[in-house]
């Protein structure tokens, strides 16, 4: 598995089990000439987007988008998967009961390993908001209900 992050987040994503490594501030990882089969994008640069799609799936490649606008989620996503040669799954919150439960599992097994960069009370969710909004949050940010 190839992973794209930041030079600071290098030995955090190689500790979650990634094999090879991509610096986005360093190289891009639609211009490598490396295609893949199955891309998953946590990052949602509408600018890469695009050149991700074209340039490093393979033929008959998946991209499932976590990220990105709802424009891109709802109508180019979809838009692209249905007129293009590969396919695109959009992919919007958790919220079954079921998919909960089967997340539990894979944390409780350590097939999922969490990565949690802060975590804040519930009245000080506005400067949660404020950290997570700044865009550099390492994995993610958590609000405590006592
Ligand atoms: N579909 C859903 O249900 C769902 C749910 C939650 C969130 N989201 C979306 O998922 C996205 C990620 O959210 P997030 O909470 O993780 O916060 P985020 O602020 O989008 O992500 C911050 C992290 O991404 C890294 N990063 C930034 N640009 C990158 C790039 N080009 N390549 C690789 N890594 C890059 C940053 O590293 P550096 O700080 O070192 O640059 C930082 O570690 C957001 O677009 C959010 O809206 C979707």
């Amino acid at each position: 598995m190839t992973a794209v992050c930041s030079t600071r987040n290098l030995e955090m994503v190689r500790a979650l089990g990634a094999d090879h490594l991509i610096d986005y501030t360093r190289a891009d990882v639609t211009q490598t000439g490396q295609r893949y089969d199955l891309i998953l994008d946590n990052v949602g640069d509408p600018a890469m987007y695009k050149r991700l799609y074209e340039n490093s799936l393979n033929p008959n490649g998946i991209c499932v988008i976590v990220a990105g606008t709802f424009f891109l989620q709802l109508f180019q996503g979809p838009w692209m998967s249905l007129t293009g040669r590969n396919k695109i799954v959009t992919y919007m919150t958790v919220t079954t009961k079921e998919d909960m439960l089967f997340l539990k599992e894979l944390l409780e097994t350590g097939k999922v390993k969490p990565v949690i960069d802060r975590s804040y009370p519930l009245r000080e969710i506005p400067e949660a908001i404020r950290y997570l909004e700044g865009g550099h949050a390492r994995g993610k940010v958590v609000i405590t209900v006592e």
